[in-house]
């Protein structure tokens, strides 16, 4: 009986170890798959801990478009700026995937603009575009008398923390986030919030909490997603469900007082209000259609919350640790934005043109701060070939670009931190032909309008403002990365002296 039983499971196992290595005829190569746990070993023998970095690893033997199979997870994973750059701008991968651990967050339907697909994906993402630029979203005039106004507070914050410190100190831990709701806030919910709000700063630090729980990498629950229900709590879907919970909550609550003014529809203070109306007309015009409901706007201001301070958070906490490291670096900063506004001036976005080596330095930053490292999955939304390779429909593309960035084809010494990398000879900008932060075709970052003229208003200005250092006595920070669906600085404390 035994004999026959070793027989059976060996007859199964040698079965789905053929149907998963040999069956396939056109798929991109990879390394050789064992039944049930795929090639999560080949990973967890890369010595790598964040699953960018074994990709990374991976990418050396198999090339840069390679077939992985994580668990139950089918994928295949790009890791060429010139294979994203081709594969990422066609229509057939213009999907993206939506988790199982993720969607809880939209009642388990595609909803919003970051995870939902087709047509409502089309038209909801071309209307928050639309309606967000009505009230200020890549306007840069707009834009910079909100962020000037925020700045201002900003600022006075940093001094006065520094100043309650007893050491002129400050602590980098979600440090940007408060003031980047209130810019984002104030188009989206026509509202900005105190720095002392008890409430948002609890619901920032659950954020927080929800983006270092997962990643779009290879995540235990993407692997097995059964095991989401058998250990909820060791899986963080207990996390994500409570967070998500608190989310919807919270936004119900902001959509509900905007529903009670009389005037949303012909006097609309923000996204919110546009949207509202938005709902009611189609209920009159078309109520068939469907892609304008409350849920949706509920999920669409989800999406903006997260995507829209996280992001930002993480780049410019980067900033300040890489200026720290690099004091020379801060010093060709502080002296190019005092030639150009001097005895500080206020900062505009106009004169981004006259600051080489400010750009330079933000561009630096966003390679090596590698905030987003693993794009959100794309799905392909139908069959195509591409190098001879097939990708049926459904198939996951995982885009690491955190492989680009750190890539020594592309750069030179790509660990170290140089803003004159992408300077020639000239003085002129370069390299920035083989940089793509914001993603590819049209899943390209919806922020992005927005997210340039923060990153260099709030950077030059706090650079303009203040002399930023390391503790005297105390170890360097590391540059090692919290990990998450993006990524931003381990927490670390800095030295802060104002300058002017
Ligand atoms: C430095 C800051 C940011 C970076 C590096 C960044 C990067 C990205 C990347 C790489 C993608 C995926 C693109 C693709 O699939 O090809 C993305 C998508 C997206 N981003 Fe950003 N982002 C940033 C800031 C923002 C901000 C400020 C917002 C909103 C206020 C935002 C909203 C979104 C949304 C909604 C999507 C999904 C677009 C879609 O699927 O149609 N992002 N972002």
């Amino acid at each position: 009986m035994l004999v026959e039983f070793v027989l059976l499971v060996s007859c199964i196992f040698a079965y789905l170890f053929w149907k998963d290595n040999y069956s396939v005829a056109k798929r991109p190569p990879g390394p050789t798959r064992l039944p049930i746990i795929g090639n999560l070993h080949q990973m967890a023998l890369t010595g790598k801990k964040l699953p960018f970095e074994a990709f990374d690893v991976l990418s050396k033997t198999y090339g840069p478009l390679f077939s992985i199979k994580m668990g139950m997870k089918e994928a295949v994973v790009v890791t060429s700026f010139e294979d994203m750059a081709i594969l990422l701008a066609k229509d057939e991968t213009a999907g993206r995937v939506l988790e199982e651990f993720i969607a809880d967050r939209s009642f388990k339907e595609e909803l919003g603009v970051l995870f939902s697909n087709g047509e409502m994906w089309k038209s909801v993402r071309r209307f928050t575009i639309r309606t967000l630029r009505d009230f200020g979203f890549g306007r840069k005039s707009s834009l910079e008398s909100m962020m000037s106004e925020e700045l201002r507070h900003f600022v006075d914050k940093i001094k006065t923390d520094a100043k309650a410190s007893g050491n002129s100190s400050v602590y980098v831990y979600t440090f940007f986030n408060l003031s980047l709701v209130n810019v984002i806030w104030s188009m989206v919910a026509g509202k900005t919030f105190s720095y002392d709000d008890e409430r948002l700063i609890k619901f920032i630090e659950m954020n927080e909490g929800l983006f270092k729980a997962g990643n779009f990498g290879s995540d235990i629950s993407v692997a097995f997603p059964f095991l989401r229900h058998m250990f909820p709590n060791a899986t963080n879907a207990n996390l994500f469900k409570a967070g998500f919970a608190e989310f919807h909550e919270y936004f119900r609550e902001i959509i509900a007082e905007h529903k009670a003014r009389p005037d949303y529809g012909t006097n609309p203070d923000s996204f919110v209000d546009v949207f509202l109306a938005k709902i009611d007309e189609m209920n009159e015009t078309d109520p068939s259609e469907g892609f304008y409901t409350h849920d949706q706007l509920l999920i669409v201001m989800i999406d903006l919350f997260m995507t829209g301070t996280e992001t930002l958070n993480g780049v410019l906490s980067f900033g300040l640790l890489f200026l720290i490291l690099n004091p020379e670096v801060q010093a060709k900063v502080q002296k190019e934005i005092d030639a150009v506004v001097p005895h500080g001036g206020e900062v505009l976005f106009e004169h981004k043109q006259k600051m080489i080596y400010v750009q330079a330095t933000i561009m630096e930053i966003l390679r090596l701060g590698n905030i987003v490292p693993v794009i959100p999955p794309r799905k392909v939304m139908q069959d195509f070939t591409y190098k001879g390779y097939t990708f049926p429909k459904d198939t996951t593309i995982i885009p690491n670009l955190h492989s680009v960035f750190v890539n020594e084809k592309y750069w030179d010494d790509p660990k170290a931190f140089r803003p004159e990398r992408f300077i020639d000879s000239n003085g002129e900008l370069c390299n920035m032909s083989k940089f793509s932060p914001f993603g590819f075709g049209k899943r390209f970052c919806l922020g992005e309008t927005q997210a340039t003229p923060a990153i260099f208003l709030y950077f030059t200005t706090l650079v303009q403002q203040f002399e930023f250092s390391k503790m005297e006595n105390q170890p360097d920070p590391t540059t090692d990365p919290s990990p998450g669906f993006t990524l931003s600085p381990t927490p670390f404390h800095m030295k802060v002296k104002a300058r002017y």
